[in-house]
């Protein structure tokens, strides 16, 4: 389906719909009269050569206003309406309105619905405003800068900046239709958290704050990208650290201010989980997704994007989080678990028996707490005994008992569900040995596992913006007044 500029060859069968729309229908005259005006732009919806809808606005200096929207009988809730009001806002962007106002019988259930996915508010009702049926109008209004994101996503062709600032890396990436990272930048703090051997929030915040004018405008340069091509920006919101989202969010608030640029708010988690479909963009619902990050461990049923199930969690430390305390008690830098994957490599997982905690509990969730203490147990009775600790051995120990967890409730989620697709997420996701482990367990009970490209592991923008494209498409965005939420909730 297309739309187009209404033609005065076009008005039989736009009275043909009309006709079928409405008691006290318009006449071809007032059509005509209609075409003539240059204070009006008229479009309809056709699979040529049939026609399916037509819809009309007036530009008025303050906004457009929805003169009429008709779609033929059998093309309804087919998403003909929907696409001629997203062409019609496009039009009433183009000519200057940043409001688009229509009013709707009060009765109309369908068209209400739709206008209000689409972001439309109710501004009020006029009482009998529809002389022939004395109904009820419901008079809407929506952005029509919102609109016009929500069309150039549902067209594929959105320009995105998203923003992610939730733990110690500043980040902004530009992408082109969900999917197509025309830049993806990547501020690291670790440096200046490495000596502390953990992320220190009031260092985040300060150097959040000193990165992200920079990051924004290399990833808009690197993309070839002004404001002005943009269609919106996207920012996380939460979960993290609360000083950390502060920044990015109060950042991005700003730019939409000062650009008009709709916000769109994404939670960082479902970030983790769509930087699988920028590898495997057909990845496909229902599926199960484990996100293990230095903040977080979750395994999450998936039964269509958008909806997600938290089936557990960890009870203490994070996965990440499990492998830079080890890193530190050994002494072999930060972050934890690349140092630990390399060393792994060179050792033998079988040589301590270090507890698979939970691995029999019944449920979902995980506990890493108690395989850091024996890690540390292990070590000290080493050294009291004289003898030195070989590294590879215990990195190769601790990080087999940590995956034999993993992959045992990932394939016991996956086969409690029956799902197909499996999917992983978040900085430990960037671990060789799991995603190994992980994708032949599942293949043995043919699950396919996708794993995200390495770089976009670990906390990046692009897996944000990924995310912002699909919300813009569900007309998700953040007022002025939004907050970053340090524990947003995924589930819902
Ligand atoms: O997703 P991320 O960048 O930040 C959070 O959202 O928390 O994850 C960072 C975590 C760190 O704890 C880091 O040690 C861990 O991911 N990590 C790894 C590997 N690469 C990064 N853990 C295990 N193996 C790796 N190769
Ligand atoms: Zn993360």
């Amino acid at each position: 389906m297309q739309t187009r500029r209404m033609l005065a060859s076009d008005l039989t069968d736009v009275l043909t719909i009309e006709r079928a729309s409405f008691p006290t229908p318009w006449t071809e005259g007032m059509f005509a009269e209609e075409l003539a005006r240059d204070d009006r732009v008229w479009l309809v919806a056709e699979d040529a050569p049939a026609l399916l809808g037509f819809g009309g606005i007036m530009l008025a200096p303050d906004g457009a206003h929805v003169m009429d929207v008709a779609v033929a009988p059998d093309s309804r809730r087919d998403g003909t309406g929907r696409a001629l009001m997203l062409a019609l806002a496009r039009e009433a962007a183009a000519g200057g309105a940043k409001r688009l106002t229509l009013e709707v019988r009060s009765a109309n259930e369908a068209a209400l619905g739709m206008y209000a996915q689409l972001g439309f508010e109710s501004a009020g009702v006029r009482p009998g405003y529809y002389d022939e049926t004395g109904e009820d109008a419901v008079i809407m209004w929506a952005d029509t800068a919102r609109l016009t994101a929500i069309g150039a996503a549902a067209g594929g062709r959105d320009l995105v900046l998203a923003i992610e600032t939730s733990c110690d890396e500043t980040a902004a990436s530009v992408m082109r239709g969900g999917v197509e990272v025309l830049s993806s930048v990547v501020a690291s703090q670790v440096d200046f958290h490495a000596r502390f051997g953990g992320v220190v929030p009031e260092i985040a915040s300060r150097k959040h704050t000193e990165a992200i004018v920079g990051v924004v405008d290399e990833a808009l340069e690197r993309a070839g990208v002004g404001f002005g091509d943009l269609d919106a920006l996207g920012v996380t919101y939460g979960p993290g650290l609360i000083g950390a989202l502060v920044v990015g969010v109060a950042y991005a608030k700003g730019l939409s201010l000062a650009t008009g640029l709709p916000l769109v708010g994404v939670n960082h988690l479902e970030g983790h989980i769509f930087a699988n479909r920028l590898a495997d963009p057909e990845l496909k619902t229902p599926l199960i997704a484990l996100v293990v990050s230095g903040g977080h461990t979750s395994l999450i049923h998936v039964p269509e994007w958008g909806e997600y199930h938290t089936l557990g969690s960890t009870l203490d430390d994070a996965t990440g989080e499990a492998f830079d305390k080890v890193a530190k008690l050994v002494g072999i830098g930060y972050p934890g678990g690349p140092a630990i994957s390399r060393l792994a490599e060179q050792g033998d997982p079988a040589a301590i028996p270090f507890p698979r905690a939970m691995l029999h509990s019944g449920d979902y969730d995980f506990s890493l707490s108690g395989l850091k203490t024996a890690v540390l147990t292990y070590v000290r009775r080493e050294q009291a005994a004289g003898r030195e600790v070989h590294l590879p051995n215990l990195a190769a120990s601790f990080q087999a008992a940590v995956i034999d967890v993993q992959v045992a409730k990932a394939v016991r989620a996956a086969a409690e569900y029956g799902v197909k697709d499996f999917c992983l997420g978040g900085g430990v996701a960037a671990n060789v040995a799991l995603r190994e482990a992980l994708k032949n367990a599942l293949a043995a009970n043919g699950v396919r596992l996708s794993v995200p490209p390495f770089a976009l592991c670990t906390d990046n923008a692009a897996m944000i913006a990924a995310a912002a494209h699909f919300r813009l498409l569900k007309g998700g965005f953040l007022g002025l007044s939004a907050e970053a939420t340090a524990s947003l909730p995924l589930d819902g």
